[in-house]
């Protein structure tokens, strides 16, 4: 099979990462194994997993038997937040590493911040750090952290973290975020690159804006078309052009190696803009005292 060579970011350590992943959000693990197998064979060379997703152990399995060395694939997964503080978060890395099958990770994040009880996550980013140092980490960054977020954690922490990885697609592009990415010298990393969370019901993005699904949208289509693309490979092309990771997520094989067939097209300033002029700077994401409370109760199960 023809195999796609994806091009990579320098995180700010210096570490590589391949632009583009395969994320796996709410696989299922029982099709995780046959998810990311699909994606490894078309040339993905990056997976995003967590904790919380349940699934770390099939993404391991499908990296082993790919026949793939470990250190041609980048593993990122996320720490949990029942497992914030400083032994509980180093106590996560040893459980994610076994369910993984591996012995250092890529890149390991914070899932969330805790903003209700911010000395825990800082406790986990300090596990994070040491486990960096020990070099059992090549990268450490954070999740869905805001503006304030980002500054609350570096005053009490030493390293800038690689990686911040947030809801962004068209409708949601998180400028003010981005710009302070820029400034530390942080790289974006998209969830939901392709707006897949545009298409759940009940996902409202402003009482002036009717537009459901990104994957409709007119603008989109017609971009894509003149390239002879989907609206998913304008997106995806989109965040490659302005410098952003994203992990796209898919269990279609077909959906899996379309989603790698950007780096044959180019957007045009023009088309760049008309897509930057979706945004409706509306975001799914918005973390409570009472929605911290009810994570923590989810228990991230020992390997
Ligand atoms: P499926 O797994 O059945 O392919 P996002 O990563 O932006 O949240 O998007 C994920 C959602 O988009 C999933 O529902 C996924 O479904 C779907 N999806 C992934 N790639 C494509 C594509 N190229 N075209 C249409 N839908 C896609």
């Amino acid at each position: 099979m023809n195999q796609t060579s994806v091009p990579s970011f320098t995180l700010n350590n210096g570490v590589e990462i391949p632009a583009l992943g395969l994320g796996v959000f709410q696989t299922p693990p029982a099709e995780t194994v046959q998810a990311v197998t699909a994606a490894l064979e078309v040339g993905y060379r990056h997976i995003d997993t967590a904790a919380a997703y349940g699934n770390e152990r099939e993404v391991g399995q499908a990296v082993r038997s790919s026949g793939l060395a470990r250190e041609e694939v980048f593993i990122e997964t996320k720490v949990w937040v029942s497992d914030y503080g400083y032994d509980q978060a180093l106590h996560a890395f040893e459980k994610s590493v076994a369910k993984l099958g591996v012995d250092y990770l890529d890149l390991m994040i914070l899932h969330q911040p805790l903003a209700s009880m911010f000395d825990r996550t800082i406790g986990a980013y300090r596990a994070l750090e040491k486990l960096y140092a020990d070099g059992r980490l090549r990268a450490i960054g954070v999740s869905n952290f805001t503006v304030a977020d980002l500054a609350n954690l570096a005053e009490h922490t030493g390293i800038v973290p690689a990686v911040n990885q947030v809801e962004l697609h068209p409708y949601s592009q998180r400028k003010p975020l981005q710009q302070r990415h820029a400034q530390l010298g942080i790289l974006t990393q998209a969830w939901s690159p392709i707006g897949g969370i545009t298409f759940y019901p009940g996902y409202t993005n402003g009482e002036t804006d009717a537009r459901r699904s990104t994957l409709e949208d007119p603008v989109l289509n017609q971009i894509g078309a003149a390239h002879h693309k989907s609206a998913a490979q304008v997106m995806l092309r989109w965040h490659l052009q302005q410098g952003r990771s994203a992990i796209p997520k898919s269990v279609n094989p077909s959906r899996i190696a379309q989603n790698l067939a950007i780096f044959d097209f180019e957007l045009n300033h023009d088309e760049l803009a008309r897509i930057d002029a979706l945004d409706t700077a509306h975001s799914t994401w918005n973390a409570s005292a009472e929605t911290d409370q009810r994570y923590v109760q989810y228990q991230i199960p020992e390997a």
